[in-house]
């Protein structure tokens, strides 16, 4: 658990660089993730706002795009900063986005003391929707 705790203080960090490459004109509040995989590589990524604000994807969701789209979906654990507020939670739809690829996975964000803060995404998400809800 202390390699945990020390791979998980480095993830925090990724997300706070990621959160510098923020595209949030709108908003103005500055996401970054990171997420690490099974295998033990880091994928980062931030939120990208839209004109259309539908639009907008969120840091976990850029995080996890590019992870799958380089052919990694098994997650251990996703790390999420903002640089303006502390515990910053994943939103509903990050955490229905990310179960898609397993609840066990570690969600890791920051408390005001600077203490990391983690839950399992199955306890985060509940009786979630998944794949395996769907017939066939
Ligand atoms: N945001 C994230 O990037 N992740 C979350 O889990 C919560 C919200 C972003 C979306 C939007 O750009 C800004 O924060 C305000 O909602």
């Amino acid at each position: 658990m202390k390699e945990d705790q020390n791979a998980y203080q480095e993830l925090i960090e990724l997300a706070r660089s990621a959160a510098e490459k923020t595209y949030s004109p709108y908003s103005h509040y500055p996401v970054g993730a990171a997420a690490l995989t099974v295998e033990g590589r880091v994928f980062s990524g931030c939120n990208v706002e839209n004109a259309s604000f539908g639009g907008t994807i969120c840091a976990e969701r850029t995080a996890l795009v590019k992870a799958v789209s380089e052919g990694f979906c098994r997650f251990k654990a996703v790390a999420v900063v903002c640089s303006k507020a502390h515990e910053c939670w994943p939103c509903g739809i990050c955490r229905q986005f990310m179960s898609e690829f397993g609840v066990d996975i570690d969600v890791i964000v920051e408390g005001a003391d600077g203490r990391l803060q983690r839950s399992k995404l199955a306890e985060l998400l509940p009786q979630h929707f998944g794949p395996g809800d769907l017939p066939g």
